[in-house]
């Protein structure tokens, strides 16, 4: 089973890849998305009256997060019915179902993102909830959407169970898959719940939030990037194995409870102080071995491989996770350092290191590998001379604008916070300082390198592999 992974051969592709290779192409473009309404809100700090009465910050802010949620779903979710039928040697089952649900959930995405456009200001009752927005950050779309999700996410369990069910054998990284899957479906749902209470509502919120990312994705992403190295590097499965069991215990051991983090200051009990600050602190652990794993895979095949463009997203994922979510996570985790940064820009720097080195690397890795089988049936190493510079103005671009937010969130919690004491002058004070106001500008600039790299890297997956046709005949 699955020795496609070490020399994928001349071979048609899965109805599933054609299905992956959709998933894939929608992330592109909702990633485009996000970046436009990343940068408009982040003109929008420099000149607030930009677009005032069309599209305010608030709504360009939940358009920016919630593109960046569903994109970076997708394509994992993408990366998952690209390798199933690889894991188990055979088509999808149910893949009707999934091609069908999937053009649902692209059509109610489109819907969703309109209203939000067309609908921004209102009452906030039970009919808006319902269908215009759930105002739950992150994870905004309306309850119909909501149900929508709900279905797609089942299919696509569906799929992967049944499959695995079909294919008689379960191997140790479908194991973890599933297990993982069934807990990452089953959380979406705690954000559904409405209550008045905000401390009630927020405390089941981040369960969705925190969960997500620092549990369920981070494992999903194990499970990807195992079966990426296999196909990458030929690594063998018991090695992958072995670390992603070492892994998922230390992810799941450090990350549930470090959802405490997120509760020192919300009106839960006061032992969630200790909690949290003691799981949470551990959290970068398995993000420490991961690093270590990659390196060594990579190190021990001297970077040979016939993908450069994945390999290098690949390495590249395993630093931003480690730095982004590991390091910029843990400077803020303490509650006796968080008392003072807490909601402050610390948090949207670290936001973004994590989230684009955590997941975007991932997805990249995935749509690369995925773009090879795909243009080029014949295993013929993948390169073109624009994917480095796609890759390093991302890298430039990201880490100049979480750059920015740390030095303008470290103005807010040194001035505003810990010398001023939040007090309102406080707070005029620290959002007129220089390391505060400039920075705004710095940040719009990295932007702009961000969207280059953006703009290089849609030119060379639109290219990557096609040509010297003749060559590769
Ligand atoms: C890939 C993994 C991760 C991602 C994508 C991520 C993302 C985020 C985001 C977007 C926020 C802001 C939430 C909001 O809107 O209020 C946040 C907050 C936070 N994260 Fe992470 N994170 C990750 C891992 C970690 C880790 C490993 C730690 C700890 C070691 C950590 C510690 C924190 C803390 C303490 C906050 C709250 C900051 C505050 O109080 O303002 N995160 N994270
Ligand atoms: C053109 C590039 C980008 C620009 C200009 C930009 C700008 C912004 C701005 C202005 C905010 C609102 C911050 C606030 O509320 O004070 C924001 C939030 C956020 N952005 Fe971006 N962004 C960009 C790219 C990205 C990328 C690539 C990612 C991740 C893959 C990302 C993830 C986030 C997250 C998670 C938040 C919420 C942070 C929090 O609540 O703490 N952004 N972004
Ligand atoms: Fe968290």
């Amino acid at each position: 089973m699955a020795t496609s992974f070490a020399r994928p051969k001349a071979q048609e592709l899965f109805e599933s890849q054609k299905l992956a290779l959709a998933y894939f192409a929608v992330a592109i473009v909702l990633f485009g998305a996000q970046l436009i309404f990343g940068l408009i809100a982040a003109y929008q700090y420099i000149n607030p009256d930009f677009l005032l009465d069309k599209l305010p910050f608030m709504t360009n802010r939940t358009l920016h997060v919630n593109a960046m949620i569903v994109w970076l779903l997708v394509g994992l979710m993408g990366g998952v019915y690209w390798f199933l039928p690889l894991e188990t040697g055979r088509e999808v089952v149910g893949i009707k179902l999934a091609k069908f649900i999937w053009w649902v959930i692209v059509a109610g995405v489109g819907v969703v993102v309109l209203v939000y456009l067309f609908v921004q200001i209102g009452p906030g009752n039970a009919l808006t909830l319902w269908f215009i927005n759930e105002g739950r950050e992150y994870i905004e779309a309306p309850r119909w959407a909501d149900l929508a999700i709900v279905a797609w996410v089942a299919i696509f369990l569906y799929n992967v169970i049944a499959t695995t069910l079909a294919a008689r054998r379960i191997t140790g990284l479908l194991g973890v898959l599933i297990f993982d899957l069934v807990a990452l479906g089953a959380l979406y749902t705690a954000g559904m719940h409405y209550t008045v209470n905000v401390t009630m509502d927020q405390y089941l919120w981040w369960w969705v939030v925190h969960l997500w990312v620092e549990a369920t994705w981070e494992v999903l992403v194990g499970v990807l990037m195992g079966w990426s190295l296999m196909y990458l590097l030929g690594t063998p499965r018991k090695l992958i194995e072995t670390w992603l069991f070492l892994e998922v215990a230390l992810v799941f051991g450090t990350g549930i409870l470090g959802l405490g983090h997120h509760y020192f200051w919300i009106g839960t009990p006061e032992y969630w102080i200790g909690l949290g600050g003691f799981f949470s602190a551990l959290e970068p652990l398995p993000l420490v071995a991961m690093v270590v794993h990659a390196l060594y895979d990579a190190g021990a095949h001297r970077l040979h491989t016939v993908n450069r463009p994945a390999l290098f997203w690949a390495i590249a994922q395993a630093f931003g996770n480690f730095i982004g979510a590991g390091v910029w996570g843990f400077m803020q985790t303490l509650p006796q350092i968080n008392m003072y940064s807490h909601g402050t820009q610390l948090a949207a720097a670290h936001g973004h290191l994590a989230f684009f080195g955590a997941y975007v690397g991932t997805v990249m890795t995935l749509i690369y590998i995925a773009v090879q089988n795909a243009r080029r049936p014949v295993m013929i190493p993948l390169d073109s001379r624009y994917w480095g510079w796609a890759l390093a103005l991302m890298v430039l671009g990201i880490v100049g604008i979480a750059g920015s937010f740390t030095i303008s969130g470290f103005s807010q919690t040194m001035i505003e916070r810990a010398e001023l004491g939040s007090t309102w002058s406080a707070f005029i004070q620290s959002y007129t300082h220089p390391w505060y106001t400039h920075t705004l500008g710095w940040r719009y600039l990295f932007a702009w390198i961000f969207v280059a790299g953006y703009l290089v890297l849609v030119y060379d997956l639109l290219t990557i592999g096609k040509r010297r046709e003749g060559h590769a005949a």
